[in-house]
């Protein structure tokens, strides 16, 4: 089957290297190999005595056994993998076959939907709603599930929206999951990001036919680390590692001795960078609030991004093509999540540079008519 192009990758390989304000990123500022391996109170000495032998095929032992005790698992029902794009690709050729029916929300970051479609499943979206920052018509989405569906694949909180949902109505999708059998992937990268509330539980130790998806890209601020996971039940794995022969085999040793000084470190890793996204976020709402005569969207309730509309702009691609190329700021444009319409702001970056960017994108917005 052929797979439909990635747009937001075709988008951002073509101008993330020469832009000069990035206002695009779902990440937040990135680390160099020191400041990680400060934080985790060792320095890159430590990585000397590596050998570059082959690794297991499931990740190595000690990343496992840190992944597991984080996300309240067993180290058996973990892979580690070359970031979650791997881990979505392995698992749901693991699990899905031509015909197949999957549910899931639009709009959605593409590898969730595209790699169903191009196995032959059919996709079923859910529109989503949501009132400041939270899922208003979940209800919606229990309807759409039943015993036809394969598959539910959501992700909160939230790319590109930063929307998310509350613990109830996560216990709520998780139920009507069980109730036909269906499996749940539930795509976390952005758990450890939310405000005013705590991360979402984990739905792998809840559900036996859930899937959760991890990273080492967005919150820990390593996106060049290539560094991500599924937690999932044995069986599933093994399924991974069959398609895994044939692609990444494993990851690096060296790769895994820092992703887990991250790992056993996450919270010295994580705080600084929440802390910047929270700050960023009022420097984000305080800018929607001023403009919000041509920009329409709610303060995200996680993750780095927000989704606006943008309400005086024809061709929002022309217009953030124009952005970049004239004004050197970096947007995407909805287009790449079929929204077009929006565009996808990030605000995890340096506080400098995102006001530099809105401020920049604000003077371009034509006014309302
Ligand atoms: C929701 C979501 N899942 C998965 C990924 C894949 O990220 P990585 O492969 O770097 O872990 C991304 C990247 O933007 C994402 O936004």
């Amino acid at each position: 089957m052929p797979i439909a192009p990635a747009l937001l990758e075709d988008w951002l390989r073509e101008r993330y290297f020469t832009t000069t304000y990035d206002i695009s990123s779902s990440g937040v500022e990135n680390y160099t190999v020191d400041q990680v391996l400060a934080l985790a109170g060792t320095s890159a000495a430590s990585l000397g005595g590596i050998m570059f032998r082959d690794s297991h095929s499931l990740g190595a032992e000690p990343l496992r056994a840190a992944l597991a005790e984080r996300h309240g698992t067993d180290p058996g029902s973990v892979i580690a993998t070359q970031g979650s794009s791997e881990a979505i690709y392995l698992v749901m050729h693991a699990l899905l076959e031509p015909g197949d029916e999957i549910v899931v929300q639009a709009p959605a970051y593409h590898a969730l939907v595209e790699v169903a479609a191009s196995i032959g499943c059919r996709i079923v979206e859910w529109a989503m709603r949501t009132e400041h920052g939270v899922v208003t018509n979940e209800d919606e989405l229990l309807a759409l599930i039943g015993p036809g569906t394969a598959m539910v694949v959501v992700n909160f909180p939230h790319n590109p929206t930063g929307a998310t949902v509350t613990e109830a109505q996560q216990g709520a999708i998780i139920n009507t999951c069980a109730r036909h059998g269906t499996w749940l992937a539930w795509d976390n990268a952005f758990r450890d990001l939310v405000y005013d509330r705590a991360p979402l539980p984990d739905p792998t130790p809840l559900y036996a036919r859930a899937v959760s998806f991890g990273t080492l890209s967005k919150a820990y601020g390593l996106p060049g680390l290539r560094v991500g996971w599924a937690l999932a039940a044995p069986d599933v794995l093994a399924g991974c590692v069959r398609r895994r022969d044939y692609t990444s085999l494993a990851l690096s040793p060296l790769v895994e001795a820092v992703a887990t000084h991250a790992v056993r470190h996450a919270d010295e890793l994580l705080r600084p960078r929440l802390a910047q996204a929270t700050a960023n976020r009022a420097v984000l709402g305080d800018w929607l609030a001023r403009h919000r005569d041509r920009v329409a969207a709610d303060l995200p309730a996680g993750g780095v991004t927000v989704f606006p509309e943008l309400t005086t702009v024809d061709d929002v691609t022309v217009f953030a093509d124009r952005l970049d190329r004239e004004h050197g700021v970096l947007v995407v444009p909805g287009a790449c999540f079929g929204a077009p319409r929006h565009i996808r702001l990030g605000f995890g970056g340096a506080r400098d540079e995102l006001v530099a960017g809105l401020d920049r994108l604000a003077a371009l917005l034509p006014v309302a008519g």
